[in-house]
C-alpha cells in the first residue's frame, strides 16, 4: 500500500482524490467516495445559496464519517459566485477536512479565513507559475492538472508539469490529467506525485449519479473522443466529442458571437444531459483517458484495482532485468 504525506495529511487508505465534479460530485457522490478509501471532494459551486450549501454539507456529513472535503470555484462563471459566503458555512458546521480552490490563485483574505479555522487547503492548478503562487499563499497541497484531463485545462501535459512541479515546491503535489488506471497511477508516483485525483474514471462507477446513457456512451468513446472548447475566450475546457460539442467548435472556429456558443455549453443543457441521458444536448468534461476505461465498476473496485495493478506493476519492474 503507498503511504505518502497527502494519505497522511487527510487521513485516507488510498493516495486518491475524487475530483470536484459539476452537478455529479453532491453529498451523495462525495461520500461515496470517501466510503471507499479516497478523499471525496464536493462541488459547492452547485448550491446556489448559503441554505442549500449548508443543508448538503450537513447531507454529506450524515453520509461518511471520512475524511471528505469542499471545492471553491474560482473559474469565471456565469453566475458571480462569492465563495466567502460558503467559506463562512465551513467554518460554521465544522466536519471539513479540507478546502481546494480550483481556477485561478487562491484569495489571501479567503485562505487566512479557513487557515484560521484549522482546515487544510489545496488548490488545483494547470501550471507550476499558479502552484508557486499557491505554495506561496499557505495552501498545504497542490493538484497539477494536465492538458489530457477533462475541464479546464491549460497548455502543458500532465508528464511533463508533474514533475516539474516537484522539482520546485515543498508542499506535496497531486497529479490529475489522464489518470484512470494503477499504470497512470504509477507513472504518477514515479514522476514524484504523492496522490492521484480522477475525474472522468469516476463518471463510469455504479456510484456515479448520472444517467446509465451516459455512461455507456462514455464507454465506447476513444482517447480521440475529446476536443477543447473556447480557447478563444483563454477559458479551454476538454469536454466529449458529441454534437453540442461539435457545434460550439464549429461556431467558435467561426469567431460567433460568443451568446451563441454560450447558449450550447450553458451548465443548464449539461445538466439536463446528465440527468435524462440525452448524450447530445450539452457539453461534458471528459478526459482523453476516457479511451482506456472500458467497464463501470464500484469506486471502491476502481481504488482497489487501481493500487493493486500499481503494486504490480512496481513489484514487475523492481525485479525485471529488462522492461
Ligand atoms: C464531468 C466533469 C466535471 C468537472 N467539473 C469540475 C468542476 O466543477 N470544478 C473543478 O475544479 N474541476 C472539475 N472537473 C475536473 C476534475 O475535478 C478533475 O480535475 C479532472 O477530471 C481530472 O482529470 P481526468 O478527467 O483526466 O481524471 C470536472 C471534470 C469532469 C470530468
Amino acid at each position: 500500500m503507498f503511504r505518502t504525506r497527502i494519505t497522511e495529511l487527510f487521513g485516507i487508505e488510498y493516495p486518491v482524490l475524487g475530483g470536484c465534479m459539476q452537478w455529479i460530485t453532491g453529498p451523495e457522490f462525495t461520500a461515496a467516495v470517501s466510503n471507499a478509501g479516497a478523499l471525496g471532494i464536493m462541488s459547492s459551486a452547485m448550491f446556489p445559496t448559503q441554505e442549500e450549501f449548508r443543508a448538503a454539507l450537513r447531507r454529506l456529513k450524515g453520509l461518511t464519517d471520512r475524511s471528505f472535503a469542499v471545492n471553491l470555484n474560482l473559474f469565471p462563471a456565469l453566475r458571480p459566485i462569492d465563495n466567502r459566503l460558503y467559506a463562512e458555512v465551513i467554518l460554521e458546521e465544522g466536519g471539513v477536512a479540507a478546502v481546494e480552490t480550483s481556477g485561478h490563485r487562491p484569495p489571501e483574505d479567503i485562505v487566512a479565513m479557513l487557515k484560521g479555522g484549522g482546515l487544510k487547503l489545496m488548490h488545483k492548478c494547470v501550471n507550476v507559475r499558479h502552484a508557486l503562487s499557491a505554495q506561496k499563499a499557505g495552501v498545504d497541497a497542490v493538484t497539477l492538472f494536465g492538458y489530457e484531463g477533462g475541464g479546464h485545462i491549460g497548455d502543458v501535459s500532465t508528464l511533463s508539469l508533474v514533475p516539474r512541479a516537484v522539482d520546485v515546491l515543498d508542499v506535496p503535489v497531486i497529479a490529475a490529467g489522464g489518470i484512470a488506471d494503477g499504470r497512470g497511477m504509477l507513472a504518477a508516483f514515479s514522476l514524484g506525485a504523492e496522490a492521484v485525483l480522477l475525474g472522468t474514471r469516476l463518471l463510469m462507477t455504479r456510484e456515479c449519479p448520472i444517467s446509465g446513457l451516459v455512461k455507456e456512451n462514455l464507454l465506447t468513446a476513444a482517447e480521440t473522443d475529446t476536443v477543447p472548447l473556447l480557447g478563444s475566450v483563454h477559458n479551454t475546457i476538454r469536454v466529449i466529442r458529441n454534437q453540442a460539442a461539435e457545434k460550439a467548435a464549429e461556431l467558435e472556429s467561426a469567431g460567433a458571437d460568443f451568446q451563441d456558443i454560450l447558449a450550447i455549453v450553458a451548465g443548464s443543457n449539461t445538466r439536463s444531459m446528465l440527468e435524462r441521458g440525452e448524450v447530445d444536448l450539452g457539453v461534458l468534461a471528459c478526459s482523453q483517458s476516457v479511451g482506456i476505461i472500458h467497464d463501470i465498476k464500484t469506486v471502491r473496485e476502481v481504488l482497489t484495482e487501481m493500487v493493486a495493478e500499481a503494486e504490480a506493476i512496481a513489484r514487475r519492474l523492481a525485479s525485471a532485468d529488462r522492461v
